[in-house]
């Protein structure tokens, strides 16, 4: 009878981090640690979700909002970190959470990763492919830039861009991070700029009242005005923080993981920090948040570069440009992220061999990377975009909670194991991680959390019909 709570013993775990023989090259260094983080973090998240929080519930306190999801998303960094340095194999929250929880909760966090990067690796090639649309002013014909549902043939460009990143990522790990290197620079830059002439753009008058005031028509809403909006907007650019995390997928291809992934893990998550916090406050201060609801909320920062800077338009297009590029960038890790996970899923037996089969020359998962292209490029050429956006952040969150609740165990489990990076304030930081992810968990719409909890019905379906037969830990 097979044992559902069964867990991977720590030293086989440890074992498998030191045979880099026949597995993952050890090629990243700490630079490129965070680059990853913030190729994978600076997004649809902070170019799209930061006027629609302003608008919708926070105002100009949206800079606050930035400042309420960083912690939450600081505390169960903290926690990732611990694990990171401490396990530095590739699976990310499905193997710590087969260390400490067993089995049947890796398989759940596993399965709910796939939310977070397959599918946030669609969503966001589709975005990529509205974005060039309009930076081309608008000359792919509409039916080869939207799915059948919306009236068209197929999302080409999303299965281009798609398509390229793939090929990348075979090719190697290092010129992955030398792409993302360089895609890294250019949104960063973009987005100093912006900030640094932004700035002398700021009217004061745009930031008073900094909160929406109570009684302001459409925010009748607990989380819709004052200190609730703040908390309102968080669980919008929440989605601007998801990524951090997949640093911790390439554990494996880190030189000396001990030292650099917390260095990876804590440093791209605040160095976003710093940067959302003087971007949202340039854009909020440049255009009122009112307009982001009407004539500013598609584009908002270029609407509000082309309506409030005068003699900046080209920032316009450097600002969109910049999109393109974070937009490729985080499709590029959530693409790597997601095969990594797949590698040590499928390493452990739970889906079949060939998601963890390298390629002989690169020693990337190449099968892996193909049959990822082959999913996520058929969602994204053929579904809606806005279908899969709050299942990324379902998935996230739920990996948060678990690898917050995973380092109490693992500290009574394992109370003597070496720990390069400790997680400070234990069990205080772990707690309040698990319980302000699950907060944000609780407020996503329940449409979200229907198809959510439809999907983990197909992943225990999956897990009785395969993975639990086929487990190496189980035979
Ligand atoms: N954080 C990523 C983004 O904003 C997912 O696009």
């Amino acid at each position: 009878m097979a044992n559902l709570w069964v867990r991977k013993p720590l030293s086989q775990l440890l074992a498998q981090a030191g045979d880099s023989e026949k597995g993952l090259k050890r090629t990243l260094g700490a630079w490129n640690l965070v680059a990853l983080g913030i190729g994978a973090i600076i997004g649809a998240g902070l170019f799209v979700r930061t006027a629609a929080a302003a608008a919708e519930a926070a105002g100009p306190s949206v800079t606050l909002s930035f400042v309420v999801a960083a912690i939450g998303c600081a505390f169960a960094g903290l926690c990732y970190a611990e694990f990171a340095a401490m396990i530095p194999i590739a699976g990310s929250a499905y193997t710590y959470a087969y260390a400490t929880m067993g089995e049947f909760v890796a398989w759940i966090i596993g399965w709910a990763l796939i939310m977070e990067y397959a599918l946030g690796a669609a969503t966001v090639s589709i975005a990529w492919s509205e974005y060039l649309n309009k930076l081309l002013g608008g000359a792919i014909p509409f039916e080869w830039c939207h799915s059948p549902f919306e009236g068209g043939i197929m999302n080409a460009p999303a299965l281009i861009i798609l398509l390229i990143l793939t090929l990348i990522l075979i090719k190697g790990t290092q010129e992955s991070a030398m792409v993302n290197a360089i895609i890294v620079a250019i949104k960063v830059s973009i987005v100093l700029i912006f900030i640094a002439v932004g700035w002398s753009f700021v009217d004061p008058a745009n930031h008073t009242p900094y909160m929406i005031p109570e009684g302001t028509p459409g925010h009748d809403g607990l989380f819709k005005h004052g200190w609730g909006g703040v908390l309102g907007g968080a669980a919008i650019v929440f989605f601007a923080f998801i990524g951090f995390d997949a640093v911790s997928t390439a554990a494996q291809e880190a030189k000396k993981p001990e030292r650099d992934m917390p260095i990876g893990i804590l440093g791209s998550l605040a160095v976003c920090t710093i940067l959302y916090i003087l971007f949202s406050h340039v854009l909020t201060g440049v255009a009122n948040w009112q307009e982001f609801k009407t004539a500013g909320k598609e584009a908002s920062v270029a609407y509000a570069i082309q309506n409030h800077m005068p003699g900046y338009e080209w920032l316009a297009t450097a600002v969109t440009v910049a999109i393109l590029a974070g937009f490729s960038s985080v499709i590029l890790v959530m693409l790597m992220g997601q095969s990594r996970v797949f590698y040590s899923m499928a390493n452990d037996g739970l889906i079949p061999k060939a998601f963890s089969e390298l390629h002989p020359k690169f020693r990337t998962p190449y099968k892996s990377n193909w049959i990822l292209f082959f999913f996520v490029g058929a969602f994204a050429a053929f579904v809606p975009g806005n279908v899969a956006g709050d299942l990324t952040s379902f998935g996230t969150l739920l990996a948060f909670v678990l690898v917050s609740l995973g380092v109490l165990f693992m500290r009574r489990s394992d109370p003597n194991q070496p720990r390069p990076f400790k997680t400070p304030l234990v069990p205080l930081v772990p707690i309040l991680g698990a319980v302000i992810c699950t907060g944000m968990i609780i407020a996503i719409d329940p449409l979200t959390l229907k198809t959510a909890l439809g999907w983990m019905l197909v992943g225990f379906l999956v897990y009785f019909g395969y993975s639990r037969k086929h487990s190496k830990l189980q035979s």
